[in-house]
C-alpha cells in the first residue's frame, strides 16, 4: 500500500493508530474498553486502523520478567476477543518493530525535559515506583508511535488528554524544523465513559495499579464477580439514581458504565431507574456488564496461544515495512540521507 504525505491511504480513508500497555498481567478492564477499545472497534469500519501492544511502555513501571511474555498474549488475545480485526487492522507488538524505538530517540532530541517533567503521569508514577530516564520518556515514544504510522486520529480515554497535546507539539516542532512529514494527529475520546471511575472511590480513575480488586471489573471476571463487585460499589446515602457528577459521582459512574454496556441513553436509565433504590439499580448495571462481558470471555477462551503469536508476528512483518517508508522520510528530513 503506498503512503500519502497527509496521511490517508489512496482510497482517502483516514488513519487511526492507538496502544495499550500489557500492565501487570495483562488483563484489561472496564475503564480500557469504555474509554478506547469500544473505539478502537468501531473505528475499523471507517479508517486504515493500526494497533499496538505497547509492551516497551509497560517496561517503564516495575515488571516482572517472568511473566511480561505472557503478559503480552493475554493483552493481545483480549483485544482479538473484544473485536480487534487482524484482517481489517495492522495489529501487532510494538517491540516487534525496531522503527518505534528509533524514531523515539529522534524526537527526543527535540523535546524539552522541562515538558517532559511536567507531565501529570510522570509526576504520578515518579512518586510510586520511582524515576527512570523511561518514565520521563514514555510520552516521547506514545509520540513515535502515533507518528510512525502517520496517524490522523487517536482513540484514547480522557487520562492521555496530556500526553496527545504533547505528541501534537512534537508534530508541529518537527514539521516547523524539519519539512512537513506528519499530519497533526486529533484524540478521539468517547461522549459518555472517556473516564471511568473506581468502583470503590469514583473520585479516583479505575485504574489497574489501584491496590484494591474491587476497585476494577476486569474484562475477563466471571459474572458471579462482576455481581459481587458492582454490588459492593461505593454510592452516597441518598436513594435517588440521578445522573449528578458533582453531587453523586458513585451512581453517575455507574450510569455511564450502564449506559455504554446496555447501550442505553443515560435519561432513560434515570427514568426506569429514579425511584427504583440502589440495590435494584446496581443489579441491573451489572447484569448489562455481565451480557457486555460474556462474549469477550468465550472467544478469548477458544484462541489459542500458538494461533494469536502468529497472528502477532505477521502484523509485526507488514508493520515494519510500512514503517520504513516513514522512516526513509524522517531519516532524509533530519539529515540522515544515504539509508
Ligand atoms: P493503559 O492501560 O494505561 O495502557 O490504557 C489503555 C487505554 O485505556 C488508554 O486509551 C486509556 O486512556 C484508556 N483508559 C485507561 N483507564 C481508563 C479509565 N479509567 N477510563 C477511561 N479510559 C481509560
Ligand atoms: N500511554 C497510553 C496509555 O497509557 C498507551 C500508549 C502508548 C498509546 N502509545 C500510544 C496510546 C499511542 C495511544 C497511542 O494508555
Amino acid at each position: 500500500m503506498t503512503m500519502t504525505h497527509s496521511g490517508q491511504d489512496p482510497s482517502g480513508r483516514k488513519r487511526v493508530f492507538s496502544g495499550i500497555q500489557p500492565t501487570g498481567d495483562g488483563e484489561l478492564h472496564l475503564g480500557n474498553l469504555i474509554g478506547a477499545l469500544e473505539n478502537w472497534v468501531r473505528m475499523q469500519d471507517e479508517y486504515e486502523t493500526y494497533y499496538c501492544v505497547v509492551d516497551l511502555h509497560a517496561m517503564t513501571s516495575p515488571y516482572d520478567p517472568k511473566i511480561l511474555d505472557q503478559a503480552r498474549l493475554t493483552t493481545a488475545k483480549t483485544l482479538l476477543a473484544i473485536g480487534v480485526d487482524p484482517r481489517r487492522s495492522l495489529f501487532y507488538l510494538q517491540s516487534q518493530v525496531p522503527q518505534h524505538a528509533e524514531l523515539a530517540w529522534i524526537l527526543g532530541t527535540i523535546t524539552s525535559i522541562g515538558q517532559l517533567e511536567r507531565m501529570t503521569q510522570f509526576k504520578e508514577k515518579a512518586d510510586r515506583s520511582g524515576q527512570n530516564l523511561g518514565l520521563l520518556a514514555y510520552p516521547v515514544l506514545m509520540a513515535a508511535d502515533i507518528v510512525l504510522h502517520r496517524a490522523n486520529a487517536v482513540p484514547v480515554g480522557d487520562d492521555q488528554t496530556q500526553h496527545l497535546e504533547l505528541t501534537r507539539d512534537l508534530v508541529q516542532r518537527f514539521n516547523g524544523r524539519f519539512g512537513d512529514v506528519f499530519p497533526l494527529p486529533d484524540r478521539i475520546s468517547p461522549p459518555v465513559g472517556a473516564r471511568v471511575m473506581s468502583l470503590q472511590d469514583p473520585t479516583a480513575k479505575m485504574s489497574k495499579s489501584d491496590l484494591d480488586p474491587d476497585s476494577r471489573v476486569n474484562l475477563l471476571d466471571s459474572p458471579d464477580v462482576v455481581r459481587k463487585k458492582l454490588k459492593s460499589a461505593v454510592t452516597d446515602s441518598d436513594r435517588t439514581v440521578r445522573y449528578d457528577w458533582s453531587e453523586k459521582p458513585g451512581i453517575a459512574n455507574l450510569l455511564e458504565i450502564f449506559s455504554v454496556c446496555g447501550g442505553r441513553p443515560i435519561p432513560d436509565l434515570v427514568a426506569e431507574f429514579g425511584e427504583a433504590g440502589y440495590g435494584r439499580f446496581k443489579e441491573a448495571v451489572a447484569e448489562s456488564v455481565v451480557a457486555r462481558l460474556t462474549p469477550i470471555r468465550t472467544r478469548f477462551k477458544s484462541l489459542e496461544d500458538q494461533e494469536v503469536g502468529r497472528i502477532m508476528l505477521k502484523g509485526a512483518l507488514d508493520a515494519r515495512s510500512r514503517a520504513e517508508s516513514t522512516m526513509v522520510a524522517v531519516r532524509r528530513a533530519v539529515g540522515l540521507t544515504g539509508s
